[in-house]
Formats: C-alpha cells, structure tokens, sequence
C-alpha cells in the first residue's frame, strides 16, 4: 500500500532505468542487463502503472503498442519538403556534381560527409519538449501520412529523449528498414500463411509501416536510422557531421558506418570500400549518400524543387555477367510450388560465385525462351539469387533443350497440377518431405486440428529425428520418445500425446482443412463438412457434384480432385481411419447453422473476442465475414470506435449488432 507520491517517484525511476537499457540495447547495440532482468523491469512498472493508472503517460516504455487499429491514416504536412536525391551512376557524374557544387559556392574548400543509402522507407518524427508527438511517411515530400501508431512501436524510436538541452520543439528524419534476415523470416511466415510475398526488405518495411493495426506492426522486427534533425536553434552545431553527433547524444541511433571526407578523391575511396563491402551488411544499402557538410555551403546551393543540390546518391549498379544454363531444374518450396531453377556454369558476380538463378515460373522460361544450354546474361540486384536478363541468341548451336514441368513431384513423386488462372504449379502429396514442416503446423493449428503444445519447435524436432514422416505417425508417437526431445519432458510430453489424442475427435470439417488441399480454406472446409457427411463421401463424389454447393467454385473442386487422385494422399488418409481419427461431419451441437448464410462484416475494437475469434464463431455457426459493408450484408457487428463502415451500414439500412448481441445469437 504505497502512498502516490512514492508510487511516482518508483515509476519515474522505473521509466528511466528501462528508457536507459531500452537505449543500450537498441540504439547503442551494446545491452547493458540480461532478458530476463529487462522484462522484470518493465513487469514491476506494468505493475505499478496498473496500480495508479492516473499516473500513466503515453510516453511510458509500456505504451509502446497502443491497441487500436485505425481505420485510415490522417494526412499531414511536413514542416519543410522532405526532398529526395538526385542519383548519380559512375565516378564523372560525381565530379560534375563536385565541379558545379564548388561554382556554385566560388570557393574550392569543400568537406564531404559520405553515408550510406539505407533502402528503406524515409519517415519524420516530431518531438515537442523532449517526447514523440508526430510521425509521418515521407509521401510525395509534402504530404505524408500520420503513422505515429507504428513508428511508436520501433524499439529505436525514443518516445522520449533524454533532454537536457532544454529543446522545445524539433524534428529527426531517417530510414526504416529491415534486417535481411528479418525479411526473409516474415517472407517464410507469409509464405506459410499463403498471403503475397514482399519483393524486398524495402517493400516489407513500407508494408509493414503503413499496416492499419499497430499491434502488427508491432510483431514485426522493423529498424531505423536517423540522418538528419532540424532545430529552430540554429547556433547547437554548424555542420552536418555535427548534427548526427547531436542526433547520437540525444539518444537517435546512427549509422556506425559514416565518414567525414576532406576531399573528393577520399569520397571516390569510400565509393570504391563499399562497392564491395556493402554486401558484408545485414541490411540493404542500394547506394552512398554524399552531403556537403558546411551548413552555411548548404544554404548557398539551396535546392530545386525535387533536390538539395548539396547532396547526391551515388547508386551502384546492379553487376551483370555473361554465363551458360548448364540444366534447368525443379525445387519444391515449402507449400508445395515447383519453382525451376537454372542451373549456371559458376561465375562471380558482385564478389561471389553464383550457380543458380532462379526462373520464378514456366510462362516466364517461355517469354523469355530459356533453353537449357543457352549463354544467358544475368544480373544481381539487391536479391540473394540473380535474375536472368535475357538469352545470347547468336550464341545458339541448336543443340540447346526446350524445358517442360515434370508431370511429377521431384520431391515426393506425387501428382503436380497448376490451378486454374496460376502460374505456378503445385505438388498435391499430403506426405511431400519438402512440405512436411508447414503442412504440420497448419494440420496442427488452432483452426485446424488444434493440437495444443505442438509448436514449431516441437515440429522441427519431430522432423529432424524422423519420427514424424506424415500427419498419421503423430497418432503413433510414443510419450517416452516425445520426452527426450529438447524443451520436454514426461509431463509435457503427457500433455502434447492428450492433445494428439484429443484431436482424433475435431471432425471433417477440421480435418479437412487440415489437410491442406489447396484452396480449401476454413470456409469452403465448413461448406463441404456441411454438404458431405463424412471424408469416404467426398472423396468418391464427381467434381460438378462438389461444384454444385453454393460459393464452392471450379478452383476449389478441381484441387480436391487432385488431392484424392494422388493414391499417397489416400492412403494417408486411410491410415488416420484406422487410427481412430474422426472422418465423420461433427453436427453434435444444433448450433451448427445459427447463422446459416448470414454475412457478417465487423468494425472497430472488440471488447470480448479478438477478430479473430469473432470471426470463428461466426463462421461456426454458419455464417460469413467479409470484408466491405454491401446491400448484401445482414448484419455489422460493431465494436468501439466503429469507422467508415459503420457509418455505410447506417446508411444502407443493416443491421448494427454489439458483441452481446453476437453472444445471444449464438447461446439459444
Ligand atoms: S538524406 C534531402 N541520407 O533516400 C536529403 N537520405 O532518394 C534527403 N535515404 O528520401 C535525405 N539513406 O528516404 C538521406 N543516409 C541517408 C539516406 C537517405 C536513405 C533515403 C531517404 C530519401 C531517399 C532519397
């Protein structure tokens, strides 16, 4: 029982020992408490804010993630243009750069700053009496969008600084971005969940900072560096390379890897230092930055409308080689895509020997008529694999190979078949090795057979060691082998073999979409768990019979068609028959078809269920969601702070329901 005042000063001192490490660990790469002390920190203030929540400020370290998703994003202006750089390719254009910089000012005194060009996305951040009020997008450089939700949420964001300097109000401009490895991992995760993928760590970040719901944003590992602070105060510092070490002490996080340079000959150095050094990064850098350091150089040369003429982007050009397709073959990634792959007599390029490109699909061997045997042009931009350009045709003997898609799997040999209006043609075996890991998370998670505690890790080792080779050895695993994997033991491994067990009783509906058919998501699995009354039904009914339920289309029928083609897929299937799995459509419960045909679309923060919940008892029930209000939704179920689509429903004359609403839908 802790009187206010006390409970403030704990705070406040909690606040600035977790804003300290919080500093350390992610401006300064240089941790200075162990994990775990860390989180205890921030639970005694969690506590302590829970305890006297008229003593929490949005600044706090534990507001980093706000809970609300927006419905749009407000515009805003910037204070001054965020301008962009002018790009220069080679050397020359450099000392043109140089020459004009240097008439411009009348004078040949000239000391550069080199940085490097972070390729992410630019964004401003405005802070008033030390705390973060604004962040913004750059836009078109004038405009930009009010993304403060999400910027919040970057660990090397200060929502407050360490102000001693007394400043009132100023703004930090710098980079978003995120780790190459980062990237790839939310590529992987996209790629499980079947959603697009993003072409570059560029276009992840931009995606990932203009997402409507900050807790998002939140889960993702995004970055920044700060180049540039604008002051009212023009006498704290007179050149550029001074103001990144004001950005640094006022606890901004800086690129390490930035030069002052006292001629242009030590800039050529720097160019040449990175050309190849920049691949060593773990971040894309698509360039050099050049700034003229004298703030008072700066102001003289101005800028035009779209750049400073005191800056300029050196950009490295993409390297090209010259080499021969020596075979095409195919890769099957982890959700079943057959992917060719040429296979390159080895050439360096960019500093490393290469010996693959990929191809990305057949229409595209056949556009740009890729033969196995070919001398081809490749290029290597900022992805890990190069690209072929195009085929040397006068190098052409006659003896090159056309390439044509396997009729089968290379990883399992099970039928392959490319959907209706897809580029991409996909394995259709339930055991393909290639797939195992993914298709057992998916048969495992909670909209599927729900099998508690069969987490990734748990997977991967199952996998690994050879136990688990396809959805039935799950069924056979025994608790002492489960036991002496890592992050076990007797008793979890008890627990994981109920939940297996457990699982045998979801039903068709779950299993269905368990398995994994392409296109049979959580909604076409209800519909046929519906239509068809156990698996032994649909696997022997013809495709127009499946096609004959209503919203079931031509795609849908066609994969299952496939799927139950493949005699690996059935006797998968016959196995968890015989192993006591439910194969049988579960109506047990009346409640089955509440909601039969109902379309439900939901809007703002829900107070009992996430979304995510909402939407599966909906969908339980019988009924749908989408996500637009039309005239042919039934009902808007409608949170707090209801947006747009309130609003349409209102005028559209549909139904407005609350969450107990929902609730008695469901109960009677
Ligand atoms: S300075 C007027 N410095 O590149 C000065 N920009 O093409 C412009 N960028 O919009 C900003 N790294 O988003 C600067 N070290 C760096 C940079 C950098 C990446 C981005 C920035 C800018 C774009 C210009």
């Amino acid at each position: 029982n802790m009187n206010k005042s006390s409970a403030k000063e704990k705070i406040n001192l909690l606040r600035d020992q977790i804003n300290y490490h919080n500093r350390k660990y992610y401006v300064e790469d240089a941790p200075s408490i162990s994990d775990y002390d860390y989180d205890q920190l921030i639970n005694k203030l969690k506590k302590l804010e829970q305890e006297h929540p008229e003593l929490i400020i949005p600044e706090s370290p534990t507001r980093r993630v706000g809970g609300e998703p927006a419905e749009e994003f407000k515009t805003v202006e910037h204070s001054i243009p965020m301008l962009s750089l002018d790009n220069t390719y080679s050397k020359e254009e450099l000392a043109d750069f140089d020459k004009r910089a240097r008439k411009g000012l009348d004078e040949n005194d000239i000391e550069y700053v080199v940085e490097l060009k972070i390729d992410g996305l630019g964004v401003s951040l405005v802070y008033e009496n030390g705390i973060l009020i604004r962040g913004a997008t750059r836009g078109d450089g004038i405009h930009g969008e009010d993304v403060t939700g999400n910027l919040r949420t970057i660990r090397s964001v200060p929502l407050k600084i360490n102000n001693d300097m007394g400043l009132k109000k100023f703004e930090v401009r710098g980079e978003v971005y995120f780790n190459r490895p980062d990237f790839e991992k939310i590529n992987h995760q996209r790629e499980s969940a079947e959603e697009p993928l993003f072409a570059n760590p560029r276009n992840a970040a931009a995606g990932s900072i203009r997402l409507l719901d900050p807790r998002i944003t939140a889960s993702r590992p995004l970055k920044i560096f700060f180049y540039n602070i604008l002051l009212d105060d023009k006498t704290l510092f007179s050149t550029h390379y001074e103001s990144l070490k004001t950005l640094k002490t006022l606890g901004f996080r800086i690129n390490p890897n930035t030069t002052f340079c006292k001629s242009l000959d030590k800039v050529f150095r720097q160019i040449e230092l990175w050309q190849e050094k920049k691949s060593s990064l773990n971040y894309d850098v698509d360039g050099l930055v050049i700034k003229i350091n004298a703030f008072s150089q700066q102001d003289i040369l101005g800028a035009t409308s779209k750049h400073p003429r005191w800056a300029i982007a050196y950009k490295y050009p993409a390297e090209q080689a010259i080499t021969e397709v020596e075979n095409i073959t195919v890769q099957v990634g982890r959700t079943g895509s057959l992917t060719p792959v040429a296979k390159l007599k080895p050439v360096i390029i960019s500093g490393s020997t290469v010996a693959r490109a990929t191809l990305h699909n057949e229409d595209e061997i056949k556009r740009k008529d890729i033969r196995i045997g070919d001398t081809i042009v490749i290029e290597k931009g900022g992805e890990i694999i190069p690209k072929v350009l195009r085929v040397l045709f006068d190098k052409r003997t006659g003896q090159e190979k056309v390439f044509s898609m396997p009729q089968k799997c290379p990883a399992c040999n099970a039928g392959v078949y490319r959907p209706i209006g897809e580029a991409v043609t996909r394995c259709t075996g339930a055991t393909c090795p290639a797939q195992l890991k993914e298709r057992l998370q998916h048969f495992a998670s909670r909209k599927a057979m729900d099998i508690d505690h069969l987490g990734t890790q748990i997977i991967d080792q199952l996998v690994k060691k050879g136990m688990v080779k396809n959805f039935a050895d799950l069924y056979l695993l025994s608790e002492k082998k489960v036991a002496d994997l890592e992050r076990m033991g007797e008793k979890s491994a008890r627990n994981l073999l109920e939940a297996i067990d457990k699982s045998k009783k979801a039903g068709l509906n779950k299993l269905l979409y368990g398995l994994g058919m392409r296109y049979v998501g959580e909604r076409a699995a209800y519909l046929l768990s519906n239509s068809f009354s156990s698996m032994e039904e649909l696997k022997s009914a013809p495709k127009d019979k499946i096609e004959s339920i209503h919203e079931i289309g031509p795609k849908v029928s066609e994969s299952i068609i496939y799927f139950f083609a493949e005699k690996k897929n059935m006797q998968i299937i016959d196995k968890l028959k015989g192993l006591g799995v439910n194969m049988e459509s579960v109506k047990s419960n009346e409640q089955k078809d509440l909601l039969q045909g109902k379309q439900f679309v939901l809007t703002g923060t829900l107070k009992k269920y996430s979304r995510n919940e909402a939407k599966e008892l909906i969908i339980n029930a019988g009924g749908r969601v989408t996500s637009s209000v039309t005239k042919n939704t039934d009902y808007v179920l409608a949170g707090k702070k209801p947006g747009s689509k309130h609003e349409k429903a209102k005028t559209l004359n549909i139904k407005i329901i609350d969450e107990k609403i929902l609730k008695k839908m469901l109960d009677t």
